[in-house]
């Protein structure tokens, strides 16, 4: 993973919880938060919180619980707090890698689409295990592979020839490159976590146009930073090539694409 992948900050949050949200994000924080909802937990830490697309579904539906939002970002958790009120959230800076929490701490413990960028898968899923209470449930999603996921794919794909020496790939090697299911329950069993089950969710994400998409994915995510980082003049540039491929993969007026999500169940 490139250390530019895991910066959600600068003009990403905004353009993130504005695009990229409504595009794929809350349909399986719905998901999610049903299956965390269905084991009526009191307690609740979620890591790599974001914007709080899952939090805000989380205390739709269980208005009672605490929930304890954590993000490596601060950026990503300043844009959540201005979006929902004070009360029975608890925003917290926090990696993944080294929660600040007391042992057996949390009913359970919830992750949406942040699995993937943990440097050390076990010592994450180690670090969920620890604060959870025995019994407890830690529930989490993954995107399924690139081509499973057909925006991020063709923008990917677009990108190539706008830089054919070096093209940006964080879509593929990040978002999309975890994925393979023997790995991941292998990876959660060595961390102590029993009873794991995965389950392929597709959906269908919509937008009114094919810049949207392009904008989300190339200006709303760390994939920027990459951009950025090879030629920062040339953003729009590589934003409009992008939406002129969706355009041409998907049509010109409103564009669906398939988006496809593993969901994981695991008990400590
Ligand atoms: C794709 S976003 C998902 C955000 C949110 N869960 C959502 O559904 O919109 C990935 C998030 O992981 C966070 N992140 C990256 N590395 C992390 C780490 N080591 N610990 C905690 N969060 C991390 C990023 O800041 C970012 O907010």
């Amino acid at each position: 993973m490139a250390t530019t992948d895991k910066l959600f900050a600068g003009s990403i949050p905004e353009i993130y919880d504005r695009l990229l949200v409504p595009l794929i994000f809350e349909s399986c924080a719905s998901d999610l938060a049903d299956r965390v909802a269905g084991a009526g937990p009191e307690t609740i830490l979620e890591i790599a919180a974001g914007t709080g697309a899952l939090t805000r579904a989380l205390a739709a539906r269980l208005p009672d619980a605490r929930i304890m939002a954590t993000d490596l970002n601060q950026p990503m958790l300043d844009r959540a707090a201005e979006r929902q009120p004070p009360g029975q959230i608890e925003w917290k800076q926090a990696d993944a890698l080294a929660l600040p929490f007391e042992d057996e701490s949390f009913d359970a413990v919830a992750c949406q689409f942040g699995a993937m960028f943990f440097p050390d898968k076990v010592q994450g899923y180690s670090e969920a295990r620890r604060v959870l209470k025995r019994g407890g449930r830690y529930l989490f999603n993954v995107w399924d592979r690139i081509s499973a996921n057909e925006f991020a794919d063709v923008v990917t794909e677009a990108l190539v020839a706008v830089f054919p020496h070096d093209p940006p790939r964080f879509m593929a090697r990040t978002p999309h490159g975890y994925h393979d299911i023997a790995r991941i329950r292998r990876e959660l069993e060595a961390a102590g976590f029993v009873d794991i089950a995965v389950e392929a969710v597709d959906g269908v994400s919509k937008a009114a146009s094919p810049r949207i998409p392009a904008i989300a994915i190339c200006q709303g995510t760390p994939l920027r930073n990459e951009i950025e980082a090879r030629d920062a003049t040339r953003l729009e540039e590589a934003t409009e090539r992008a939406a002129e491929a969706v355009a041409r993969r998907f049509g010109n007026g409103a564009v669906e694409g398939r988006i496809r999500a593993l969901v994981i169940a695991a008990r400590r």
